[in-house]
């Protein structure tokens, strides 16, 4: 196992190696790799269908295929020390069961892997592509045993997790309230959850994906204030660390 610096060090290294994952997961050539990533988000962004789209979440499970790799890479990439702060605040709440919830490339469930104070890590993502890309990171960092890959909640097969990620995933979701409910019932009253969110498509339109109706989003807010209280943590970030209160 390996300690919290030498595990943020390794990620503002080289992000776990995930350039190497890319290319070799993806079969890129090197030469390619910056291209491919530099258009990402807006090849993301163009492949979604507008109001045409009947379901949320056939977005993820029908029509991103590993453009969503992409995209995220990038922005772990170029955005490092944001993310970093992110593991910081992590790794001071992480510890024994955790459930990583839309965990995309798996940054945050590799490094609670490679943490002493986790037992096991449980990697949900409802998208194929991103749970064989985790699974594939998971081998070549030596963390395979930490790791379970499910497409949901309920594939886990457990009833109680200390410790729930669900970082940048909750404006995805049809129903950010109900989410926060399902998380509410697998926790106890010593568990954590690491919440945030972003419920804006962009000042050009960067993220159509993400929901923005004001009656989800005041719904959301209603249910977080009622069933979760916060809290404090020191890391000036938006995620914000939550307990339940019933
Ligand atoms: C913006 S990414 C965030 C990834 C990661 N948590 C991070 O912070 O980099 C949103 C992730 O949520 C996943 N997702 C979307 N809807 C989901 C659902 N209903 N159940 C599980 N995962 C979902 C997507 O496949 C994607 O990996």
């Amino acid at each position: 196992m390996k300690n919290n610096s030498f595990i943020l060090k390794e990620f503002l290294d080289n992000a776990f190696n995930l350039k190497l994952h890319l290319m070799e997961f993806l079969s890129i050539k090197e030469c390619d790799l910056d291209g491919f990533l530099a258009n990402a988000k807006i090849n993301l962004a163009n492949s979604h269908p507008g109001d045409s789209l009947n379901d949320v979440s056939d977005f993820y499970t029908e029509i991103v295929g590993d453009r969503h790799l992409a995209d995220l890479a990038a922005w772990h990439i170029t955005s490092k020390e944001y993310i970093a702060d992110t593991l910081k605040l992590q790794h001071s709440f992480s510890r024994g069961i955790v459930l990583d919830f839309g965990g995309g490339i798996g940054t945050h469930a590799l490094a609670n892997a490679m943490s002493s104070n986790v037992e096991h890590v449980f990697f949900v993502d409802i998208n194929e592509t991103n749970r064989n890309f985790v699974e594939y990171r998971a081998q070549e960092l030596g963390v395979e045993k930490k790791l379970t890959f499910c497409k949901t909640i309920e594939d886990t097969q457990t009833s109680k997790f200390n410790t729930i990620i669900c970082l940048d995933v909750l404006e995805h979701l049809a129903d950010p309230a109900s989410q926060i409910k399902i998380f509410n019932n697998f926790m106890d009253s010593n568990s954590i959850a690491l919440f945030n969110w972003y419920f804006h498509k962009g000042e050009k339109n960067e993220y159509p994906f993400h929901i923005d109706d004001i009656q989800i989003v005041e719904n959301f807010f209603k249910t977080l204030q009622s069933t979760f209280l916060e809290v404090f943590h020191p890391i000036l970030i938006t995620t914000r660390a939550y307990k339940k209160i019933r």
